[in-house]
């Protein structure tokens, strides 16, 4: 038998509230978690994706807004744990009214939870949800936001690729070593843009075909398909799309020397950081913060 939803949460930690979400009118179907508030409200992006079940999309926003708890407790941010999925194509069924009716949402929490861009949101989405709501943050600069918070993302992931390559190799210099990209969306972008800068010899893939176009005329860097770039032989493995990329399935197959990328929850569980480690496999967890205004 299935699980029932009150079962998934707690089987997924100790959740302080989860809120579904639902607006016929616009097509909104979206839940917020907020996993703990100890150190501050919960500050964790809005991620759209067209999960195949409303269960995978509960799972998803349970794990994320637990590891926002100890990712800001681990950088030092007076900043508890939340996010957000919204359940839909974020290629087709992004509109005003639906980020707008989301706003609402977050606007009733009353600043227990604050969003920010994930996957298949961006900066336009943040300017919608702002106009129902101050609980957002990587608004446009124009109204005295950040603007898209994903090139500071991926700076810090570029800070922990060189960390990674100096423990493992000795040097942090990134000249001639071979990285692979998982996801070339916001943060995988301006990442294949820090290591181009750097020499370093990029490969790179997504599920969408004209994001590798583009990054492969701009940048001169290989491709492969989606199924095969975790598993390319390779110094560094870096995972910029989705989570749990790292499992029972695809452990064994993984070839790269390191682990480090900008994607949110890689291991599907906590033992596969021990299972990397047995492997000789260093994995590395990157972060980032916004330089202050
Ligand atoms: N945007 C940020 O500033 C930020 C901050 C911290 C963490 N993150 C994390 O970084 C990751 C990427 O976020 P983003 O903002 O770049 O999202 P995005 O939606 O801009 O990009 C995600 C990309 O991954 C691709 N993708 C999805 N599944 C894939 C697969 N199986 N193989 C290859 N490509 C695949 C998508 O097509 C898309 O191009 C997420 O895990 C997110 O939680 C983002």
């Amino acid at each position: 038998m299935s699980k029932g939803t009150f079962e998934l949460i707690s089987s997924h930690g100790d959740h302080e509230q989860v809120v579904y979400c639902h607006n016929k009118e616009v097509g909104l179907k979206a839940i917020i978690a907020i996993h703990n508030t100890t150190l501050g409200p919960a500050l964790g992006g809005t991620r759209m994706w067209n999960y195949r079940s409303e269960e995978e999309a509960l799972i998803d926003v349970l794990r994320l807004s637990k590891g926002m708890t100890y990712k800001a407790s681990a950088a030092g941010l007076n900043l508890g744990g939340g996010k957000a999925v919204i359940i839909g194509d974020p290629k087709t069924q992004k509109t005003e009214g639906l980020f707008r009716a989301f706003g609402r949402f977050v606007n009733s929490l009353n600043g227990r939870y604050i969003t920010a861009e994930d996957v298949g949101t961006t900066v336009r989405e943040m300017e919608y949800i702002f106009m129902e709501t101050a609980w957002v943050t990587g608004i446009p600069k124009a109204f005295g936001g950040s603007g898209d918070p994903s090139p500071y993302t991926a700076h810090g992931v570029l800070m922990g690729i060189k960390a990674t390559v100096k423990e493992k190799f000795g040097s942090d210099s990134l000249k001639g070593v071979r990285i692979a990209v998982q996801g070339l969306g916001n943060v995988g972008f301006h990442l294949v843009e820090y290591l181009a800068k750097e020499q370093a010899l990029i490969t790179v893939a997504d599920i969408d075909p004209e994001k590798v176009k583009t990054v492969t005329a701009r940048f001169g860097c290989a491709a492969v398909s989606a199924d095969d770039i975790a598993y390319i032989d390779c110094d560094v493995f870096a995972p910029c799309a989705m989570g749990a990329v790292i499992n029972d399935h695809s452990i064994q197959k993984i070839k790269a020397k390191a682990v480090c990328g900008g994607a949110n929850n890689q291991l599907a569980e906590a033992r596969h950081g021990d299972m990397l480690r047995e492997l000789g496999i260093l994995y590395a967890r990157t972060m980032s913060r916004m330089p202050a205004a």
